[in-house]
């Protein structure tokens, strides 16, 4: 499908100023909230706020509310992002090169933050984990969208105190946890050898680029990971890439919610997740959805969603 003259003028007019361009080329990095757009771009949150107005509503940005907060990234849309992406590649702005230079400054403090958060709470981790949700349901409904196994390899992404390899492990030939911070990866590995499982890798990686080989896991999991990174749909990309033929990829985390401290006491980025957001990203990332499993708390808690998705024969030879 292809823009008529009009769509295409009023695309081209709505991206067509210099602080919109700007707010264009810092998205293409990654989703951003108002105030951090306002923040990089040196200008007050209104007037950022009039400009991403004019471009949701022309169809090149999406705009998601995320608890009090509002967030925004490049629209879905093919045309729209050949549009964008044409424009993109024959800007060269020294002004934009300064604003992707703060916004490596704030992804960096956002980074050290949500790092320096698990290096400290990595020795109480098995206790917060629980405080919101009741773990011994979400444990039972995710066996069951796992599957009784036996696994080649299991691969957990973000595996924390590694309590996902403690559950599964046994089940599996071998096992990889990975994740960025170093202190729980000790946990984890005092964990793993209390439960006496010897084939478990532990490494320390990044699930942006986890470097590990493409379709080399039948059972990958990104368990309550996803709402503390910048670019979950990367991270879902990169997990699924992980999986083969006839594997499947397992995510756990919880539903749209407005526990707005979340985000300063415990460094949330986004207050859940809803079933359509993550279902698209599987879709994108070439695995097939399950209907997903939705756990409402007891009380005053958090719903919790388990989607899992599976990588079919013909996609697989697609991604060959
Ligand atoms: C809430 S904990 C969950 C741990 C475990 N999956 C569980 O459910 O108990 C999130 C984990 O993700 C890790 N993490 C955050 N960002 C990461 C990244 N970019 N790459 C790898 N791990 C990351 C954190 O260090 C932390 O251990």
């Amino acid at each position: 499908m292809s823009l008529t003259a009009d769509q295409t003028v009023d695309a081209l007019r709505a991206a067509g100023e210099p602080t919109r361009l700007r707010l264009l080329s810092l998205l293409s990095g990654e989703e951003l909230s108002v105030m951090e757009m306002s923040r990089i771009l040196d200008q007050s949150q209104p007037r950022v706020s009039r400009h991403l107005k004019l471009m949701t509503d022309a169809g090149l940005i999406e705009r998601f509310p995320d608890g009090a907060r509002v967030y925004y990234r490049l629209s879905h849309d093919a045309q729209a992002r050949r549009l964008i992406d044409t424009v993109l590649d024959i800007l060269a702005d020294d002004a934009g090169e300064a604003d992707h230079r703060r916004l490596d400054e704030v992804r960096k403090e956002r980074e050290e933050a949500a790092e320096s958060y698990f290096e400290q709470v990595a020795p109480q981790w098995d206790r917060l984990r629980s405080l919101y949700i009741s773990e011994a349901a979400v444990e039972a409904a995710l066996e069951r969208a796992v599957g009784p196994g036996p696994f080649e390899r299991v691969v957990d992404l973000g595996t924390g105190s590694g309590r996902m390899l403690t559950l599964f492990g046994k089940r599996a030939k071998m096992s990889v946890g990975l994740d960025l911070s170093q202190n729980m990866l000790n946990i984890a590995r005092a964990n793993v050898s209390k439960a006496g499982l010897d084939k478990v890798e532990l490494r320390h990686g990044d699930i942006f680029a986890t470097r590990l080989p493409a379709g080399s896991a039948d059972l990958v999991i990104v368990h309550q990971v996803l709402h503390y990174l910048a670019d979950p749909s990367a991270a879902v990309a990169e997990a699924a890439r992980l999986v083969c033929h006839e594997g499947r990829l397992v995510i756990v985390d919880f539903a749209p919610h407005d526990f707005e401290h979340m985000r300063e006491a415990h460094q949330h980025r986004r207050l859940g997740f809803a079933d359509g957001e993550i279902n698209t990203w599987l879709v994108e990332a070439g695995l097939t959805p399950t209907a997903p499993i939705a756990l409402p708390p007891d009380n005053e808690g958090l719903t919790v969603t388990i989607w899992t998705a599976e990588r079919s024969a013909a996609q697989a030879r697609k991604s060959a």
